[in-house]
């Protein structure tokens, strides 16, 4: 993160210290981002609670609100397919349990108790096409409809939001290719693992960047819905080339094309650019990817080194 940025976080935590909120997190006990949001929260001086109860269940979801408390609430939890999204294609039923009627659900019930939620979705719900061709740098706007559903994953996300955007009391952030210093979760994590990766550009969010915006977006009770990546794209051999100067000067890898990738895939992957620009209007710091993945991997390259 850069410094403008850092300070204006600073003072925002500070401000909002003056009254401590209770923030229920789903997702927040074992997953990757609730894990992270729930120490954000802390670090900022609020009382961030991991929820117990699971989404698709109403009943033990209000007698958590009714215990907990909370000023408002955070989604970080869903089904995002493990090992990978191809999961999702062989558990259809598991995935709209979660990802469709549970995060529903949540929000429904959010709304009858008065209560913002900020959800974590994700991006991978478009992919290039004439009107926003691969590296014309024109990223698809919150406005344009989704247009990939060629994964189940992606089909419940956009089901999902569709039904979300009617809930006055959400904020939707849409999450694309995240990747944090831990280097066992996240886009570099896996694609440093392939024996081979396709070569094309798309959004990425730098956790580290963003997720301290996801807690001042909820402490300032913004809604509406808003595609949280870094501004600009950059292919996988540029995110390596990068890897390789910072991280790992040994590393080598192939590339294979996107008809050889699909052969290996149950499901095709959402490639695409993503506009910055409703987020930039907020957080006008808000560092380009390239400058941003640097920063990452120098701060990566400095803990190997300890
Ligand atoms: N990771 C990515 O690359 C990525 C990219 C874009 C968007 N996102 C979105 O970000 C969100 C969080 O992803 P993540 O990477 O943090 O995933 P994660 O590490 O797998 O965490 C998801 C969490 O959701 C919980 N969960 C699953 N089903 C639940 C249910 N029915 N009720 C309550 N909790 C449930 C899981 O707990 P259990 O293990 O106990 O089930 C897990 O702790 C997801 O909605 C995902 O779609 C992720």
């Amino acid at each position: 993160m850069n410094n403008k940025l850092f300070f204006a976080l600073l003072i925002a935590c500070a401000s909002s210290q003056l009254h401590a909120e209770t923030i229920l997190i789903f997702g927040g006990e074992k997953g990757w981002i609730g894990q992270k949001l729930v120490a954000l929260f802390r670090q900022a001086g609020h009382n961030a609670v991991p929820a117990k109860s699971r989404l698709e269940n109403r009943e033990d979801i209000v007698a958590e609100i009714k215990t907990v408390k909370p000023d408002a609430i955070i989604n970080a939890a869903g089904i995002i397919g493990k090992p990978n999204v191809d999961w999702c294609e062989t558990h259809k039923q598991e995935t709209i349990r979660v990802n469709v009627i549970g995060t529903i659900n949540l929000a429904d019930i959010a709304y009858q108790h008065n209560l913002h939620l900020t959800n974590i979705s994700t991006g991978c719900i478009y992919e290039y096409d004439a009107q926003h061709p691969m590296w014309s740098g024109i990223g698809f706007t919150e406005e344009e409809a989704p247009n990939f559903d060629g994964s189940f994953y992606s089909a419940t996300k956009i089901l999902m939001e569709k039904l979300i955007l009617n809930y006055p009391n959400v904020l939707n952030l849409r999450v694309k290719m995240p990747l944090s210093t831990d280097m066992d979760h996240g886009f570099v994590a896996k694609i440093i693992k392939y024996e081979k990766v396709v070569n094309i550009p798309n959004s990425l969010c730098i956790l580290d960047d963003m997720l301290p915006l996801a807690v001042d977006m909820t402490l300032r009770r913004l809604t509406g819905n808003y595609n949280f990546v870094n501004p600009g794209a950059l292919s996988h051999n540029q995110v390596l080339e990068l890897y390789k100067k910072y991280i790992d000067p040994s590393f080598t890898w192939k590339n294979f094309s996107i008809e050889e990738h699909n052969q290996i895939l149950k499901a095709r992957r959402a490639n695409a650019e993503l506009s910055a620009a409703k987020l930039l209007k907020l957080y006008p710091e808000l560092p380009p990817i390239k400058e941003a993945l640097i920063n990452l991997f120098k701060k990566i390259a400095a803990q190997n080194q300890k």
